[in-house]
């Protein structure tokens, strides 16, 4: 007999989303692996049953220290993975949300010192303590609405100092935060004012100076570009990113948002684990995209906020092969939501991505986006045990129902972590 000392018992589906840890692509983008009538079992945070309730029951011994939650019948899903964020910043920016609503666009506001050169004013300002404070209610607002792991870029800093010092905040949250976090290096976010006129200058700084400390310090797995017109050139991110490599940084890209760049092209020459955004990205791109295995990670909460009438095109990228993972972009410019369950709705909704396919793409291809699908992404032995228990009976009212929280119960690594959502 299995020892347990969580059981989650009475669940109506049981989504384990099992089968290949890699990313999922065309048909296998709709498998859930759902189980009627299921239970998970787990010890020290990391499943050690999961299947049919009396197969699971069978195996486990419940014992006086064993936590039973009862999910009267209801959706259970892995915990939900948000692939690409921007949560620590000092100040929210809701008069450039009220400017935009009046009719400016976000690059105009950008080139007019707003946007996220704000951001950089802000942070650089602000104290490690202030920055973490912040940053922890934005990780526990996500976590409230069945979020169990997040990335985390830094990139509002954008000089040696600021990025070490978001970064450090960043760790820190890693540590004392119930969520798991995986860091990003984002310097190349946009050019900071002190280089504005030698942009070349500050490729140098990042690639000579910046980039080796952050590897030195170990402080970040990935590194990302906002590769865009206006902003870093296919040129200067593929050095950028190339010296991020040589760190051992594995490369991201903010690809193609405003217009098509090349940034898609980019990410699959490099072997990017992701390529973000792509809203505006080409046929050829998503192509060589889905050839070379790049995650496209699709941020329908952006598009929504910057008001944009055109989203990234999910159904030819499903179509030619690619894998989609669905993130919030939480960030103060452009996408301000703690929310998945608002992004699973939009991908559904507004990108025509199944509930099923949007269901795979906050699971196990956002846990690949990020380097995590050994530990979660899916219920399995030996996972880690991050659940959401749905106030829900059938898996599609997750992004059908929206607006609200449908995350009833929330488990990270075999604990509660949230019972704020209600029940059904
Ligand atoms: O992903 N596109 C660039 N970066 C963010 C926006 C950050 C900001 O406006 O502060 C994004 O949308
Ligand atoms: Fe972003």
């Amino acid at each position: 007999m299995l020892e347990a000392d969580l059981l989650v018992r009475n669940i109506g589906q049981l989504i384990t989303v099992r089968g290949s840890d890699a990313p999922r692509t065309g048909g296998a983008m709709s498998e859930l692996g759902i189980e009627e009538s299921g239970a998970v079992a787990a010890l020290g945070g990391r499943i050690v049953a999961v299947g049919p309730e009396n197969h699971v029951l069978d195996a486990v011994s419940i014992g006086p220290g064993t936590v039973e939650l009862d999910a009267r019948g209801c959706v259970v899903t892995p915990g939900l993975i948000d692939a690409h964020t921007h949560a620590v910043f000092a100040r929210t920016r809701e008069s450039e949300f009220a400017m935009r609503v009046e009719g400016r666009s976000y690059e105009d506001i950008a080139e007019a010192g707003g946007g996220i050169r704000s951001s950089v004013r802000d942070v650089r300002q602000a104290s490690e303590e202030e920055l973490f404070t912040r940053g922890a209610k934005t990780l526990d607002r996500m976590m409230e609405f069945g979020t169990t792991t997040v990335e985390v870029k830094s990139g509002y800093g954008l000089s040696l100092e600021s990025e070490l010092k978001m970064l450090k905040v960043i760790s820190r949250l890693s540590e004392l935060h119930a969520l798991d976090i995986v860091p990003t290096f984002l310097g190349a976010h946009e050019f900071p004012d002190e280089y504005r006129d030698d942009r070349d200058g500050y490729v140098s700084e990042l690639t000579r100076r910046m980039i080796p400390a952050v590897a030195r310090a170990k402080l970040a797995r990935f590194c990302d570009v906002f590769c865009e017109r206006g902003v870093f050139s296919i040129e200067q991110s593929r050095t950028i990113l190339l010296a991020a490599a040589k760190h051992g940084m594995v490369s991201k890209i903010h690809a193609d948002e405003l217009s098509a760049f090349g940034g898609a092209e980019l990410a699959a020459e490099l072997s990017a684990i992701s390529a973000d955004h792509l809203v505006c990205a080409s046929d050829e791109g998503l192509k060589a995209m889905a050839d070379s295995g790049v995650v496209a990670v699709l941020l329908p909460g952006t598009t929504l906020s910057l008001g944009k009438r055109d989203f990234a095109r999910a159904r030819f990228i499903i179509e030619v092969g690619g894998a989609i993972a669905l993130a919030t972009d939480c960030n103060p410019g452009s996408s301000m939501t703690e929310s998945m369950q608002i992004i699973i709705s939009l991908a559904s909704m507004v990108m025509r991505m199944t509930p099923e396919e949007a269901l795979v793409a906050v699971t196990i291809n956002a846990a690949c986006a990020v380097g995590m699908e050994r530990s979660v992404g899916s219920l399995a032995v030996g996972k880690l045990c991050d659940l959401v228990l749905w106030g829900v009976n059938d898996y599609r009212a997750i992004p059908y129902h929206y607006g609200v929280n449908l995350a009833a119960t929330v488990v990270k690594r075999g604990t509660v972590v949230s019972t704020l959502g209600r029940n059904v």
